[in-house]
């Protein structure tokens, strides 16, 4: 733990960039990077190989301070939601028109003092535009962003305590992706290799037991997940897992009738796809705190130094998974950042032109301290079934349990010698 903590040190001392940025896609499918010195728009995939970059507003984004920062896709909306990009304040929600490029901040209450384990804690289901966040000592909470599409409201939203998860959380880092009506919590700590437990949206329910995946079987590790949004806007059905081991990227597709889930017919896709996992390659940056982003087509890394690999057409129309493909990285990476707030020197050089750096570099970096990442997902008003959705039924800890996040001091640690590394570099 502290040699990798140092390791991440020494990674950030040497790349300086801010300590956790994202990726995400509009609801177009272009890309975008955050929490650089400056947040920057890099196109459909088709200019990839030579990005046009193009920077965004800097008016009202997120510090981008949080250790565990999630850019999350409300694709109905055309939006970004970032949990945890602050700080100074974990429950604020910072939300990303992409249309009109600007932002506007969430103030939310009653958020549990643990919100926010990993970047792959919180989830936003996509038929109710609900975010759903499991902690590691409060249970499950859901906020509400119903009533938030593209923009903050002036009213506080309230964090709603759901249930207790249906497995033990001792030393879990979080580590969640949608798929259909479930939310997939993998590498619980005890539950077999190529299953994940889960949560049933519609439902309010943790299932008892875990899920079985046919194929390869995915680690009990925690890492990194997301999911692979629809091109048409409908719930997304695959996701991607990156355990921390990196032995490989998992693609695990899942499908339920919502009325019956021991119907199987009526799946988008062939009968043995439903509960499966298919790979490819993994990244080629192997660094557990980098964050992901995916369209219907494309997966997109990009790293704690700022680096951006993409791995084009990752998975078929049918859901199938191509074979032959792999990971390439951009000759565009994102420089600076605001990391940890303790210095502004940042004159934030404006991203021009293209590439900027990197494209020699010194390839797989490797920092990251422990972590995961998630995105994905998306929303939509009431597809079929789902509208019912979200309720806040569960046994309720309403509590709200009081319990410091822990890891704070290594982070804290981490984050203070980032700034300092940045500063150099800067
Ligand atoms: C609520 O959370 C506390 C603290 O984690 C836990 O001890 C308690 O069992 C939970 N209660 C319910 C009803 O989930
Ligand atoms: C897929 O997993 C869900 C969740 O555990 C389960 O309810 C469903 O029966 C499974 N379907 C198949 C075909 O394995
Ligand atoms: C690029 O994205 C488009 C949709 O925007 C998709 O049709 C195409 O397959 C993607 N191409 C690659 C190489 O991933
Ligand atoms: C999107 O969902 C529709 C309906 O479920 C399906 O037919 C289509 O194949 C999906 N498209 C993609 C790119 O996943
Ligand atoms: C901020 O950066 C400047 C220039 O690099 C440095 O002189 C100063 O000591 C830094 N301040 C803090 C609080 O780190």
């Amino acid at each position: 733990m502290l040699a990798v903590a140092l390791f991440s040190l020494l990674s950030a001392f040497a790349l300086n960039v801010n300590a956790v940025p994202c990726v995400q896609f509009d609801a177009s499918w272009n890309l975008y990077a955050f929490g650089g010195d400056q947040d920057v728009k890099l196109g459909s995939n088709s200019s990839w190989a030579q990005p046009s970059v193009s920077p965004l507003t800097t008016s009202g984004r997120p510090p981008w301070t949080g250790d565990n920062a999630q850019c999350i896709l409300s694709q109905t909306n055309n939006a970004m939601y970032v949990v945890g990009g602050d700080s100074s304040d974990l429950s604020k929600i910072y939300i990303y028109n992409f249309a009109s490029d600007s932002w506007s901040s969430q103030t939310t209450s009653g958020a549990p003092s643990d919100l926010g384990n990993s970047r792959s804690s919180s989830i936003l289901d996509h038929d109710t535009n609900v975010i759903f966040t499991l902690t590691t000592g409060s249970g499950l909470y859901q906020l509400d962003m119903s009533s938030v599409t593209n923009a903050a409201s002036s009213n506080a939203l309230s964090w709603e305590a759901v249930s207790s998860p249906s497995f033990t959380e001792t030393g879990y880092t979080v580590t969640a992706a949608q798929a259909a009506n479930h939310v997939f919590y993998f590498g619980v700590p005890g539950t077999a290799a190529g299953s994940a437990n889960l949560f049933v949206v519609h439902y309010a329910y943790f299932q008892p037991d875990a899920q079985k995946f046919s194929g390869t079987a995915f680690p009990d590790s925690a890492g990194q997940a997301i999911s692979i949004p629809n091109e048409s806007d409908n719930v997304p059905y695959s996701m991607v897992f990156v355990p921390n081991d990196f032995s490989n990227t998992y693609i695990a597709t899942h499908w339920t009738d919502l009325g019956d889930y021991t119907v199987t017919t009526g799946a988008p896709f062939a009968t043995d796809i439903i509960n499966s996992t298919q790979t490819v390659s993994a990244p080629t940056s192997q660094d557990k705190a980098a964050s992901y982003a995916a369209s219907p087509y494309d997966l997109v890394q990009i790293d704690t130094t700022g680096q951006i690999y993409y791995y084009n057409n990752v998975i078929n129309s049918d859901y199938t998974v191509p074979s032959g493909g792999s990971w390439q990285k951009m000759s565009y990476a994102l420089t600076g950042g605001s990391a940890s707030s303790s210095n502004s020197t940042s004159s934030s050089a404006a991203p021009s032109g293209s590439a900027s750096a990197s494209a020699s570099g010194a390839s797989a970096s490797q920092s990251g301290s422990a972590t995961g990442s998630a995105t994905g997902s998306a929303s939509r008003s009431g597809s079929s079934a789902s509208a019912s959705a979200s309720a806040s039924s569960g046994s309720g800890n309403s509590s709200a349990a009081g319990r410091s996040v822990a890891r704070g001091d290594v982070i804290g640690l981490a984050l203070g010698v980032v700034a300092i590394g940045a500063s150099f570099f800067m």
